[in-house]
C-alpha cells in the first residue's frame, strides 16, 4: 500500500547531497545521485553500519563501514551477494517523497 511521505525538500539534497529520516521506526537514507534522488535503508546489511554516513561516488553510494558500493536505484551491492532495501520515491517541485515501505529483498543469496 502506497503511503507517501514528505521526508525531505529537493534544496535540502542539493546543498547535502544526503539526509537522514526515521519514520514509524524505519530508519531511511536519502541520496541524491547525478541529480535523481534515491531512498535506501539506512542500515546497512553488510554489518549494519548507517548508510547515511556514506559518501556518493561515481553514482554508487559508498558505506563507510568497510567502503561496499551500492547501486542507488536497485540497493544491490556492486561485486557482493547482498542487497540494500529500497524505497519508492516521488519529487514534486521541491517536496521529496517516499514511499516507507521496503522494496527488494534482503540479503539475498550468497
Ligand atoms: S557495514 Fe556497510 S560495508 Fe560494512
Amino acid at each position: 500500500m502506497a503511503e507517501w511521505l514528505h521526508l525531505a525538500d529537493l534544496s535540502e539534497l542539493v546543498r547535502r547531497k544526503k539526509k537522514r529520516v526515521v519514520v514509524a521506526g524505519e530508519q531511511i537514507a536519502l541520496f541524491l545521485v547525478d541529480g535523481r534522488v534515491y531512498a535506501l535503508h539506512d542500515v546497512c546489511v553488510h554489518k549494519q553500519r548507517s548508510l547515511s554516513k556514506g559518501v556518493v561516488l561515481g553514482g554508487a553510494v559508498v558505506c563507510l563501514g568497510h567502503q561496499w558500493r551500492f547501486d542507488p536505484a536497485t540497493g544491490q551491492a556492486h561485486d557482493q551477494p547482498l542487497c540494500q532495501p529500497t524505497y519508492d520515491v516521488r519529487v514534486d517541485g521541491d517536496r521529496v517523497y517516499v514511499n516507507p515501505v521496503r522494496r527488494g529483498r534482503v540479503g539475498a543469496a550468497g
